[in-house]
């Protein structure tokens, strides 16, 4: 890795998890992960093995299947946590093991009830005992942000000793403004000793918006990792978004000079399977990725990109992989060029059985559709991924007219046994969703119902996010379907299927 390379640290599979509904089954892990290594990221934080058996699972999933990124797990400092990553990550090509513990001084005294000390003292008895189980060890001072330069300089110094390779330096609470984030990471490296020993790097949240300016105001100044999601996707408002430090650095790499070795050709893709598995949808106006990042909507803007692209545009749409979003696909297609198509899009299958399902839904729905996109295409693998299925929809039929009261007829299966009932609702969907309901009696709450176009047309596939939340735990269901309605029943069921199969699912990360 030369100076003017920065190390892209993606944390959609750990941070991103965070995010309140987005965790996700191993299964789905080990497809971001596969669509990570595509876009040559150089670490994938797959998880934090300690959590739970699925969190576990799935770091050992993508240690064993992942072979030209480094896989990382995180872990507290403390000696369980790092033996489970260091027992996680056996199987990898290139394994790192990420451990933390919080340095401020708000941290110490009210979460950790530590002295300063103490803090150190943790720290390289952690350090020194990844070490002993993986060469490749990442220390981070928690809450950096907001922690005393002396008191980081001491610790960090001690953490190369005891053998961290990477020093990461976390605005765990998206607290810090460029200018002085900057000065702190030019500080650490002036003033640490050792610190050549070390890649300094930065894992910036988006509190206050500033997560992307913070990181490239880090790199500015001498650090060479950034950790960051695709989408944003993070705890609380989200991480540093991959997408726009990675253009952000290639688009300036007239200032800046300095680079990713990251495919940016895959970066739309990789958006649109974060958003489909987790549910989140990307604002249109979101930079790189989002449905508007490269539309011009003024008379003014058109004549000019018209005349001459750069008039208007920084960079290319198809650069970041927009133009691979093109219609690939249609009813006549066979299950070969299908198969292909998947697989540039990152998607494989397992079985064989698993191939002719998904192509079974291709078919149904390229009979709805004459024009099949990619982003379909991603859409019909998360709705073949369904878990063990408690509650499974077998029909809906909506009655409505305008000026009267909609009627919803559902015939909702739970656990295999068929169950037919009729709903009003203020509106076709509010009807479809108390019809559900009437059988599923899940008590769970709803919080939120988002509906977002998949591609332009009015034939475009609806796909529809449904949050519910019991007892503590949130999930978000999607579905996608060219009949809204349709789309919302589904996205409802998904989400009651999520909450049931709740074992699958996550819910220490998100205590970090
Ligand atoms: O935000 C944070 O401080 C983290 C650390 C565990 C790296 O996510
Ligand atoms: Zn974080």
């Amino acid at each position: 890795m030369t100076s003017n390379s920065v190390v892209i640290f993606d944390t959609t599979l750990r941070d991103g998890e965070q995010s309140p509904g987005a965790s996700m089954t191993r299964d789905e892990k080990l497809r971001i992960a596969k669509m990570l290594e595509r876009l040559q990221v150089d670490v994938i934080e797959a998880g934090f093995a300690m959590a739970s058996q699925g969190d576990f699972e799935s770091v050992k999933a993508v240690a064993t299947t992942i072979k030209n990124s480094t896989v990382c797990s995180l872990s507290r400092a403390l000696d369980g946590d790092i033996d489970r990553a260091a027992e996680a990550l056996k199987p990898a090509e290139s394994g790192r093991i990420h451990t933390f513990i919080a340095t401020s001084p708000i941290h110490m005294k009210y979460k950790l009830q530590m002295e300063p000390d103490k803090v150190i003292e943790q720290a390289v008895h952690a350090v020194k005992r990844a070490r002993n189980q993986c060469a490749d060890v990442e220390f981070s001072c928690e809450d950096a942000g907001r922690s005393e330069l002396e008191f980081l300089c001491r610790i960090i110094e001690k953490a190369i000793n005891a053998g961290a390779r990477t020093i990461n330096i976390p605005d765990t609470v998206g607290y810090a403004l460029p200018h002085e984030f900057g000065e702190t990471i030019n500080q650490l490296l002036t003033r640490i000793p050792n610190s050549d020993k070390a890649i300094f790097s930065v894992h910036c949240h988006n509190d206050l918006g500033l997560a992307v300016a913070n990181s490239l105001s880090a790199v500015v100044n001498g650090a060479r990792q950034v950790e960051c999601t695709i989408n944003g996707l993070g705890e609380r408002a989200g991480n540093a978004s991959l997408e726009e430090l990675v253009m952000g650095l290639r688009t300036r790499n007239d200032s800046l000079q300095l680079d990713t070795r990251i495919a940016t050709e895959h970066i739309v893709p990789a958006s649109r399977m974060v958003s489909s598995i987790t549910g989140f949808p990307v604002q249109p106006n979101k930079a790189i990725v989002g449905a508007n990042a490269f539309a011009h909507e003024s008379g003014i803007h058109q004549d000019g990109v018209l005349k001459h692209r750069e008039t208007y545009e920084i960079m290319k749409a198809e650069d970041v992989g927009w133009n691979t979003n093109k219609m690939v696909l249609g009813k006549l297609s066979g299950r070969n060029a299908f198969k292909t198509r998947m697989e540039e899009l990152g998607i494989s299958f397992e079985t064989k059985e698993d191939l002719n399902e998904t192509f079974k839904r291709f078919k149904s729905l390229a009979d709805k559709k004459r024009d099949i996109y990619d982003a379909d295409l991603h859409s019909l693998v998360a709705d073949s991924l369904e878990m063990d299925e408690t509650f499974k929809l077998d029909a809906l039929s909506i009655s409505s007219e305008m000026g009267g009261t909609p009627e919803a007829r559902v015939v909702l299966s739970v656990n295999n046994e068929r169950n037919e009932i009729i709903s009003t609702g203020d509106g076709a969907v509010d009807a479809a969703f108390k019809a559900i309901e009437a059988i599923a009696c899940s008590c769970a709450q709803l919080e939120l119902y988002s509906v977002n176009a998949i591609t332009s047309g009015t034939d475009s596939q609806g796909e529809v996010t449904v949050r519910l939340a019991r007892k503590g735990r949130i999930v978000n269901g999607s579905g996608a379907d060219t009949d809204v309605i349709i789309a919302s029943a589904k996205a409802y069921v998904h989400a009651l299927n999520l909450l049931e199969a709740g074992e699958k699912r996550n819910p220490q990360t998100g205590s970090i």
